[in-house]
């Protein structure tokens, strides 16, 4: 979407942290946003922060709640008028050890982090393939591409993310609306504190005040500015990227890791027609996708 100025914007959690931070780059291309998100107070926050200015609006929503959402949808499209791109940026994170693990510590996560992205895109899809023009950005994670210990339910949700939009991706290009994922290493925000967001239905859990982060805690304030990973998405969104990158921390251990996943592939075999016949359609089906993709990368 070569063409920002003008456009409407939809921001899941995107009353702080890296969603704060795309709301402010979008706005600063000229972009009008509705700010979404399930804290009143962070709302209240970005309310405070932007004053009344006419490009920005609030709205409370849980991704999780589909009935919200479609509400959510309908506003923004009676406050701006249209909406162009839907960002869903809203996630939590737990990790509990193995030994204490809930089936509320799986739903809690998978809900908002895989569900709130798949309600989003089933409130905001029909409008953007009315408009034959659009793109949808979700925020996953370095955890959605490389595998770390002690992380399984937050990985399990940010793999999914990325499985689900890689095939709306070649899906959609057609139908005029790009797709792209979000992949962040550590970047200032909330996410540590995520534990406040969790809906009561989901309450039971052995860790309600463990932090959601890695095998160490990072120093208060450690990670990239939200704002400089919000500018990675704009320009993801601008030059129709499927994956935005914005830490480069990552390099060698991705390579290391794709390098594992092709090692694992078996020597040639014979191969019988059917499974060739299946194999052949499928690369010029994701052939045809591609050069779909191409066209809308191109596409002012
Ligand atoms: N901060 C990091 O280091 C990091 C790294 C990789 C990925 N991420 C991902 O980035 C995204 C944003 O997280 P963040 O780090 O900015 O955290 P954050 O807690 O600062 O922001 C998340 C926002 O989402 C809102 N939210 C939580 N549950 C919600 C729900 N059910 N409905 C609507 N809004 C809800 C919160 O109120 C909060 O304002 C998440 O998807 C997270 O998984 C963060």
């Amino acid at each position: 979407m070569r063409q920002l100025s003008g456009r409407v914007a939809f921001v899941t959690g995107g009353a702080s942290g890296i969603g704060l931070g795309i709301v402010e780059a979008l706005l600063e291309r000229g972009v009008k946003v509705m700010v979404a998100d399930l804290r009143e107070d962070h709302l209240a926050d970005v309310r405070q922060r932007f004053g009344n200015r006419a490009d920005i609006a609030t709205v409370a929503v849980d991704v999780i709640d589909r009935t919200q959402m479609a509400s959510a949808a309908q506003y923004t499209l009676e406050t701006f008028g249209r909406c162009d791109i839907l960002v869903n940026n809203a996630g939590v994170g737990v990790n509990p050890s193995v030994d204490a693990v809930t089936f509320e510590d799986w739903d809690w996560v998978l809900s908002v982090n895989l569900g709130g992205v798949i309600n989003g895109i089933m409130a905001f899809l029909p409008i953007l393939l009315r408009a034959g023009n659009g793109h949808i950005v979700s925020t996953a994670s370095m955890a959605g591409l490389l595998p770390t210990a002690e992380n399984y339910i937050y990985a399990a949700s940010k793999y999914a993310v990325r499985g689900l939009s890689d095939s709306l991706r070649l899906t959609l290009a057609h139908r005029g609306i790009g797709v792209s994922v979000l992949y962040p290493g550590l970047t200032q925000s909330r996410m540590l504190q995520s534990g406040e967001n969790r809906q009561a239905q989901f309450a039971t859990t052995s860790c309600k005040e463990a932090p959601a982060g890695g095998p160490v805690e990072p120093p208060k304030g450690a990670g990239m500015e939200a704002r400089q990973v919000g500018e990675a998405v704009v320009a993801g969104i601008i030059n129709n990227q499927g994956y935005i990158l914005s830490h480069s921390e990552f390099r060698d251990e991705l390579a290391e890791h794709f390098e594992e996943i092709l090692a694992a592939s078996p020597p040639p075999q014979e191969i019988d027609t059917g499974r060739m016949m299946l194999e052949s359609a499928r690369r010029r089906q994701t052939a045809e996708a591609q050069e779909a993709v191409e066209a809308l990368t191109l596409r002012a």
